[in-house]
């Protein structure tokens, strides 16, 4: 299980570069690496199953988290080719795409300010289940937590770039937790 990442909150032109590089080099970069070695073990043995933890971010341009989202696009990416190149050899490649849940997450990536990180919470006891039983039947990936996790995922299949944007800045912009 690649679970390990983190995110940053607040607009990209006034956040610490070295914040954000912090951030490709745990969610992406670390991830590559992980995966590589994972997964020539479980080829060697010509079994086994990895999950990776996306997130419904990786479905929606991350306004005020802009590269904690494309991290995530980067991860839900690579994970489903990898799935495909392993097709038919046992090994299975599962991502879990959770939505805003309740660990530590929003007060490190400073966020406790903002309606995403004030509101509501989906149990990550629930996510981590639905995660290991999607893992176990081999599925491509989970949308994993609460039916408004689960609707806000279904509709981000749909609505255009532009106005997921708009929608995440309304829950992520710093400040506006009480708007
Ligand atoms: N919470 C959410 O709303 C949410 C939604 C979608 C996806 N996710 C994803 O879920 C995963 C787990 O996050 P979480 O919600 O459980 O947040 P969390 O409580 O902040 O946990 C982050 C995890 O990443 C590890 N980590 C942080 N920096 C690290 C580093 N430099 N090297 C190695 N490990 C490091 C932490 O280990 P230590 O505690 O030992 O530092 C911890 O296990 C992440 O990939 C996150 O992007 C979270």
């Amino acid at each position: 299980m690649l679970n390990a990442g983190v995110g940053q909150g607040g607009a990209f032109v006034d956040n610490d570069l070295r914040d954000e590089l912090d951030i490709i080099a745990l969610n992406c970069t670390s991830t590559i690496h992980l995966a590589k070695r994972a997964l020539a073990d479980l080829r060697s043995r010509g079994t086994g199953r990895l999950l990776v933890t996306s997130s419904i971010a990786a479905t929606m341009p991350g306004s005020f988290q802009a590269v904690y989202n494309a991290s995530k696009s980067f991860v839900q990416s690579f994970a489903l080719a990898v799935r495909n190149e392993l097709k038919d050899t046992g090994i299975t490649v599962t991502t879990l795409m959770p939505g805003p849940t309740d660990t530590e997450f929003f007060e490190r990536a400073d966020m406790l300010d903002t309606p995403v990180g004030q509101g509501d919470k989906d149990d990550p006891a629930d996510v981590a289940r639905e995660g290991y039983e999607a893992l176990m039947a081999g599925k491509a990936k989970v949308v994993a937590g609460s039916l408004k996790t689960k609707a806000q995922a279904a509709a981000a299949a749909v609505l255009p770039d532009s106005t997921k944007a708009q929608m995440h800045r309304k829950m992520a912009e710093p400040g506006s937790a009480d708007d």
